[in-house]
């Protein structure tokens, strides 16, 4: 790596207060902001678990928030004369629960007692994998004597610590939602357990909100479901012997009015770029991408095992935001400001594997949030190479970056680099040459700089490196790289019969801005610049 660690230093551009960054208007590009706290913030202190707010359950079944498993309406039906009756579906989960597990049989079956509908087609194969073959006898032990119990008791403290209803954070509204770190455990553990009414099917009125219950996690032989149920087992493990005293806020956010790449005069901001480590280890104090799915987690609770799903797993914390966030839409993001790291990982995919315990030493801010902000944006999914270049693609990959790192209320002058990498280049198919400068624009244009993780790629690294360089010696503008982008889609792409066009991106950049013709223009902005 061409790069220095100063670099690196200069480029966090400190972070370590966040403090209550978002303010109560966006104005401009975004519209305004609600913010919601299940939590009694006023009486928010260092060291202590936060209050929840209100003190007494506040049922609702409605449209605008989670239908919760503790709530009076979530009835199952009962065998009758009539057969019309129906019972509390909490209290059958309760009594399901509390009878104690001695193996995982007995956990399949308390689950399946209040998803009776399901109970021919869940399967349970990875969790009974996991139980007789994967781990050792104490481990065993000590999930069926002490987990797995304590686990039950946090579900079941649901009326008691998420006593306000939980808002869904539903497309194109601006709306920030924080919860304590305990609120989200005892979410995830009903989660675990498969409690949430109406969430098992993507028929239901959720069919556009991401999986929350645990269920397909247990299915199927795959490793891959092993090593993802060791991760989440030790957050559990870990939560439950000691509650996590801080916060975690989840904000949604909307590009209402996108900027006008075309006539941007912005320049390029600074870039730090390596083949080595990855945006969770490096990226501390940086504003962290997630390579997102709209529904975000993507497949977390399922098969996928890639740089989301990896995020979420070792921040589990994550997970919950797929309780009450609808599918992202082109020009929305969502901000996760506080999840906490519990495990490390090695691998990648098929290789993945847990390894052990993380001890998440990041400071926390003052409302005893940790200083992680991670941001979920989604890029598009391409088959073919060549659709990418499309301008309305380019734009549209533009805004949904832009609207990840741009933040209305921040000094400019404090905002932290984004720590990012190969976004929509692995399972999404895009072109890492185009991804990167496209990331570029964006950032210059929220005012931050990059700092790049090529994942091992030596020699992405290394053209990445030289291309920014080029660019920015050339004093090449937002709204000029936005035209060469442009340029090349009708010059190389459009009549392109192969797969792949004959000339690179990048070689059509360096020779259509060394050209006399262009070196006149960009001669032109740098005098009047
Ligand atoms: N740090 C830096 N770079 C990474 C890391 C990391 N920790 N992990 C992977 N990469 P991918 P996508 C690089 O495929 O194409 C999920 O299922 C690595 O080079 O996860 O945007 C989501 O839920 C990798 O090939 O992102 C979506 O459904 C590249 O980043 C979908 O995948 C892209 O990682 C998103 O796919």
């Amino acid at each position: 790596s061409s790069l220095r660690i100063k670099e690196m230093y200069d480029l966090k551009i400190c972070n370590a207060c966040i403090i209550i960054f978002y303010a109560f208007t966006f104005s401009n590009m975004f519209s305004s902001c609600i913010f919601i706290s299940l939590l009694q913030t006023d009486l928010l202190r260092e060291g202590e678990v936060p209050v929840p707010y209100p003190t007494k359950f506040k049922d609702a079944w409605d449209d605008l928030s989670v239908k919760m498993p503790c709530s009076e309406k979530n009835l199952f039906p009962m065998e009758t004369e009539d057969g019309n009756g129906v019972q509390s579906r909490w209290d059958l989960i309760r009594t399901a629960l509390q009878r104690g597990f001695k193996s995982c049989l007995d956990v399949r079956d308390a689950i399946l007692r209040y998803n009776t509908a399901h109970a021919k087609k869940w399967d349970f194969t990875a969790l009974n994998l996991l139980c007789t073959e994967c781990l050792e006898h104490c481990e065993v032990q000590q999930l069926f004597d002490t987990v797995l119990p304590a686990m039950v008791d946090l579900a079941l403290k649901a009326p008691r610590l998420c006593t306000m209803p939980i808002p869904l954070l539903k497309s194109r509204m601006n709306q920030s939602l924080t919860l304590s770190q305990e609120q989200i455990a005892c979410l995830l553990a009903n989660a675990f357990f498969c409690t949430f009414p109406r969430r098992n099917s993507r028929k239901s009125e959720y069919g556009n909100y991401p999986e929350i219950n645990f269920y397909r996690l247990f299915e199927g032989p795959s490793p891959r479901k092993i090593e993802k149920l060791k991760t989440l087992l030790c957050y559990f493990r870990r939560v439950t012997q000691t509650t996590p005293k801080g916060l975690v806020t989840f904000t949604r956010q909307t590009l209402n009015n996108p900027p006008d790449w075309e006539s941007s005069q912005t320049q390029l901001t600074r870039l730090h770029i390596t083949c080595e480590g990855t945006i969770e280890e490096h990226g501390y104090g940086m504003l962290q991408v997630d390579f997102a799915n709209r529904f975000v987690g993507g497949g977390v609770t399922g098969h996928g095992l890639v740089q989301e799903e990896i995020r979420f797993l070792i921040n589990p914390e994550l997970i919950i935001s797929r309780l009450f966030t609808e599918a992202l839409e082109y020009n929305e993001c969502l901000i996760i400001t506080g999840a906490e790291q519990y495990s490390k990982y090695s691998g990648y995919a098929e290789s993945y594997k847990w390894v052990g315990i993380h001890k998440d030493e990041t400071p926390r801010d003052d409302w005893q949030r940790r200083c992680t902000e991670i941001v979920a944006i989604d890029a598009l999914k391409y088959r073919h190479f060549l659709e990418q270049f499309l301008p309305e693609k380019m734009t549209r990959e533009l805004n949904k970056a832009y609207c990840g790192f741009h933040r209305n209320n921040a000094n400019r002058k404090h905002l932290s680099a984004v720590a990012t990498g190969n976004w929509g280049c692995g399972a999404f198919g895009g072109d890492t040459r185009l991804k990167a400068l496209i990331q570029f624009m964006a950032a210059a244009e929220a005012g931050r700089d990059v700092a790049y993780f090529t994942f091992g790629d030596a020699q992405l690294m290394k053209d990445v490196h030289e291309m920014h360089a080029f660019l920015t010696e050339s004093r090449v503008t937002v709204g000029q790289l936005y035209d060469l982008l442009n340029q090349y889609f009708n010059e190389v792409c459009k009549n392109c019969h192969t797969t792949r066009p004959d000339v690179s991106l990048y070689r059509f950049i360096y020779e259509t801005v060394s050209s006399p013709a262009a070196s006149d223009t960009l001669n032109t902005a740098k005098d009047s610049g």
